[in-house]
Formats: C-alpha cells, sequence, structure tokens
C-alpha cells in the first residue's frame, strides 16, 4: 500500500465542479488496488488573486513542488481578464508551468467508438482516429521575449511577441516525441511554418537531425496551415504530432472537434524531472459554470493520465478510464455530447454514475 501526494488546483469556473467528481473516482479506483491519495488543495488562477493578489501564490507553487504529482482543473474568467497578461489568471497558469519546467506537453485525441456520432465530421472520418499531439509547453511566443507595448513618436500603439526557440529546447521535446511514436504507429509530424519563420526553420533542421537517432520512426514534416485542414479532411493520416507552443495550443483545440467535444480531452504536462501537471485541454468555461453542466470526462481522464504517467499506476488509469468508456455505453452523456436517444445528466450526476461503473467494474476491467 503506498501513498500519493497530489497537489489539487481547482481554480475557477467549472474548475471545482469537476474537481470533485475527478477526486471522487481516483480514490475508488485507488481503493481498489490499495492506493491511497493525500490530496492537498491550493489556490491558483482568479481563486488565488482574489484571496492573495497573485495567480500563483508561493504557497501553492511550494506545495506542487512538494507533490508527487499536480492535477489542475481550469483558470480564467471574464472577471479577471482586463488585468496585465502576467497578473491575469492565465499567467498564473503559465508561471506554473514554468516553475515545474513541465516542458512536454502530452494531448491524445482518440475518438471513442461511442462518441463517433458526436463529432461535427461524418462518422466515417473521424472513426478510429487516434492521435497524440506532443505540445511544446515552456517556450516559443508564449514566453519570447522581447514582448510588450510600445507607442512610437506618432503616437500609434504597437503590441509585440516574439517566437523564439533554441536548438536544446527543439532537441528535447523531439525526443519526448519520437519516444512517444515508436510506443504508438511509429509515425511523428512534425509541424511548423518553415516556409516564413527562421525559428521554424531551425526547428524543422533540429527534429530532422534528431530523427537520424531514430531510424525506425517514419518523420514527415508539415506547415501548420495545412496541418490545420489535413485534420479535418483526413484526421486517420495523423499518428504522433510534435509541434511547437502556439500551433499545438490551437491543434490540440481542434482536434478535440474530432472526439465529439472539448470536454472530453485530457493532458499531461511533463517535466525531465520532479512532478508533472495533469489538465483537460479545455478551460474554465465561464458561460456553463457553477451550473452544474460541465462534462467531467476530460478532468477524471487527466487523473488518469496522472496515474499512467505521474504515479506509475496504469492498472488504477485502465479503471478509470473503463469507467468513462463504461458510462458511454450505458448512453449517459452530459450536455455536450447530446444527441438523440441518449440521457442527459448534470455533472455530479455523472460523477455519480462514473464513481459506480469503478465499483462495479472493481479491478481488471
Ligand atoms: P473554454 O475551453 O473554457 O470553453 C470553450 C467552449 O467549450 C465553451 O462553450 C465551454 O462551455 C465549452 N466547454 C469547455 N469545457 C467544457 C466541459 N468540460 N464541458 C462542457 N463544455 C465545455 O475556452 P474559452 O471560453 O475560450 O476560455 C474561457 C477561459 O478559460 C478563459 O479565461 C481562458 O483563458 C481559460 N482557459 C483556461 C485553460 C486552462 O486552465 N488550462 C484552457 C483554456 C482556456
Ligand atoms: C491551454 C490554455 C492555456 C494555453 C491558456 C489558458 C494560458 O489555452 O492550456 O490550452 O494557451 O496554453
Ligand atoms: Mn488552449
Amino acid at each position: 500500500q503506498a501513498t500519493h501526494k497530489i497537489a489539487v488546483l481547482p481554480g475557477d469556473g467549472i474548475g471545482p465542479e469537476i474537481t470533485k467528481v475527478a477526486l471522487q473516482v481516483l480514490e475508488a479506483a485507488g481503493k481498489s488496488h490499495g492506493e491511497q491519495f493525500e490530496v492537498k488543495e491550493s489556490l491558483v488562477g482568479g481563486a488565488a488573486i482574489d484571496a492573495t493578489g497573485q495567480p500563483l501564490p508561493e504557497e501553492t507553487l511550494a506545495a506542487c513542488r512538494a507533490s508527487d504529482a499536480v492535477l489542475l482543473a481550469a483558470i480564467g474568467g471574464y472577471k479577471w481578464d482586463s488585468l496585465p497578461s502576467a497578473s491575469r489568471p492565465e499567467g498564473g497558469l503559465l508561471a506554473l508551468r514554468t516553475g515545474l519546467n513541465a516542458f512536454a506537453n502530452l494531448r491524445p485525441a482518440v475518438v471513442l467508438p461511442q462518441l463517433a456520432d458526436g463529432s461535427s465530421l461524418k462518422r466515417e472520418i473521424v472513426e478510429g482516429v487516434d492521435i497524440m499531439i506532443v505540445r511544446e509547453l515552456v517556450g516559443g511566443i508564449y514566453f519570447g521575449q522581447p514582448r510588450g507595448f510600445s507607442t512610437n513618436d506618432k503616437g500609434h500603439k504597437t503590441g509585440y511577441n516574439t517566437m523564439v526557440y533554441s536548438e536544446p529546447e527543439v532537441e528535447r521535446i523531439a525526443h519526448v516525441a519520437f519516444d512517444a511514436a515508436r510506443k504508438r504507429r511509429k509515425r511523428l509530424c512534425s509541424v511548423d511554418k518553415s516556409n516564413v519563420l527562421e525559428v521554424s526553420q531551425l526547428w524543422r533542421q533540429t527534429v530532422t537531425r534528431i530523427g537520424k537517432e531514430y531510424p525506425d520512426i517514419e518523420l514527415t514534416h508539415m506547415y501548420v496551415d495545412n496541418a490545420a485542414m489535413q485534420l479535418l479532411r483526413n484526421p486517420k493520416e495523423f499518428d504522433t504530432v510534435v509541434t511547437g507552443n502556439l500551433f499545438g495550443d490551437i491543434l490540440s483545440d481542434e482536434a478535440s472537434m474530432l472526439t465529439g467535444s472539448l470536454g472530453m480531452l485530457p493532458s499531461a504536462s511533463i517535466p525531465s524531472e520532479g512532478p508533472g501537471i495533469f489538465e483537460p485541454v479545455h478551460g474554465s468555461a465561464p458561460d456553463i459554470a457553477g451550473q452544474d453542466l460541465a462534462n467531467p470526462m476530460a478532468m477524471v481522464l487527466s487523473a488518469a493520465m496522472m496515474c499512467r504517467y505521474g504515479l506509475s499506476l496504469p492498472q488504477v488509469a485502465d479503471d478509470m478510464e473503463a469507467a468513462v468508456t463504461s458510462a458511454l455505453d450505458q448512453g449517459f452523456r452530459t450536455g455536450d455530447l447530446m444527441s438523440d436517444g441518449m440521457k442527459q445528466l448534470s455533472c455530479s450526476d455523472m460523477g455519480q454514475v462514473l464513481l459506480k461503473a469503478e465499483q462495479t467494474s472493481g479491478n481488471g476491467f
């Protein structure tokens, strides 16, 4: 029997609602394998700004550093949208990612057979899609210097950011991506904009050079505009994708719609050492917050990724994923996934269904 220290950051909007469900399912799944979780909740994002004036208080970062893994729901909301970049809720999330050096963001987009009709694309296009987007998370235009605002002598304001990658930054994310491809269908597509950007030319050269160490992996390159189109035209052509911070942010939201809903997509943000951050791809969904309408599955699946990649508890992860498939098999859906003939549930009722699925499957589902 082992105890795992989890730093839990519910954040804003639907964050607390989906966190509650994920922790229930996590604890039940752990229990059936003799694993216990010591959960410490901390403030991040808008909730932290309101309580302390900071989107990432020092105590929160310290609690995350002292944990075995960080489970984060979502941050942000209209209330804090006019604050300067670094003081916004989003600034807290970015500071957490850099503070833990969680540079490799794994964003799987898998179309479950039960949801193949839930996509806005035709069933035959999306059925069987299984993509792993490997997004660089602590570099690129999100963090490049210089950045800011200036005013010229005519009084015109300018806003600017810098997209920058160094060779070591590209090398380490490339290694993660090639290793991920090796455990999958052995195909890696690197996405860039090297027909225009120097930063992408260095990206492409570096990924190509690292690829020589992985002769068993088929490496291709694609411009990001074409990749955005191919993801909708023929998503099954993709296996593993590696790309920079901004392109990965956009393409992963796009990929979510292949699966039926953004509310289904989990992610793992992995450092070279120390605790990783496990968080859904979606945000705080302020439009539905506080109404018990959110889909908790992305959060439950993020907790499963935490077990798999952060805590080496693959069986607990399997059980949690099985609870999600079982709820879908039984026709239970939250509003974002509703279609004819399905049973619509609130977030908390879906939590109860997941819990029951977890408890009745026991272990070894
Ligand atoms: P969003 O992902 O919060 O919402 C986009 C749309 O998807 C909304 O209509 C929302 O209702 C729906 N949606 C998202 N998650 C859902 C779920 N689990 N169940 C049902 N429906 C769901 O993106 P947005 O509206 O562009 O951003 C809202 C806030 O979230 C912003 O402040 C943004 O910066 C922040 N954000 C945070 C994260 C994060 O914490 N990791 C990620 C993305 C956006
Ligand atoms: C995500 C979000 C974040 C990002 C924001 C909220 C900072 O959109 O996790 O995808 O852009 O990385
Ligand atoms: Mn995003």
